[in-house]
């Protein structure tokens, strides 16, 4: 019998969260990136999820990755857009094209900061979003991507 092929979640990560760890801690914590992306590669495996994890301060490449998901099939999307959350219409017009389900989330809760935080263009197209539950924030999100893709 051929064996199942595993479903797949792509993490995106905007920019200046490659600084997590050194960055505002009191907003985003102590973890840095790379200890988000192992927590998050660990529950995947768990739960034979293939999962790929990518961080860019570029717009340009961050369109460019949700670009060729044309051509690679993933299955859910988790993005922490960062400052792109208040300002990428690009971003956001990319994520609709591909029409892949995703998560937004944030680390630190953005409706509780300055009021330019407070709008983002991801969120009414997003699946759900989560802001405010630091680190676990993504692995609540992958959790939820398992169960959904997994049904
Ligand atoms: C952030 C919140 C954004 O407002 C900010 O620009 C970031 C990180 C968060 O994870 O809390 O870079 O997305």
């Amino acid at each position: 019998m051929a064996e199942k092929t595993s479903k797949s979640v792509l993490v995106l990560h905007g920019p200046n969260l490659n600084l997590l760890g050194l960055r505002e801690p009191d907003h985003y914590g102590n973890n840095t990136l790379a200890d988000i992306d192992a927590l998050l590669a660990k529950r995947a495996k768990e739960a034979n999820i293939s999962l790929a994890s990518f961080q860019s301060n570029s717009e340009v490449e961050l369109i460019q990755t949700l670009h060729a998901l044309a051509d690679k099939k993933v299955d859910f999307i988790i993005i922490n857009p960062a400052a792109f959350t208040h300002t990428s219409v690009a971003l956001r017009d990319a994520l609709s094209a591909i029409k892949v389900p995703f998560v937004e989330v944030h680390l630190s809760n953005i409706y509780a900061r300055e009021t330019f935080r407070h709008h983002s263009y991801f969120s009414d197209i997003a699946v759900g979003v989560i802001s405010g539950l630091g680190a676990q924030g993504y692995l609540l999100a992958l959790d939820y991507a398992i169960k959904t893709i997994s049904d």
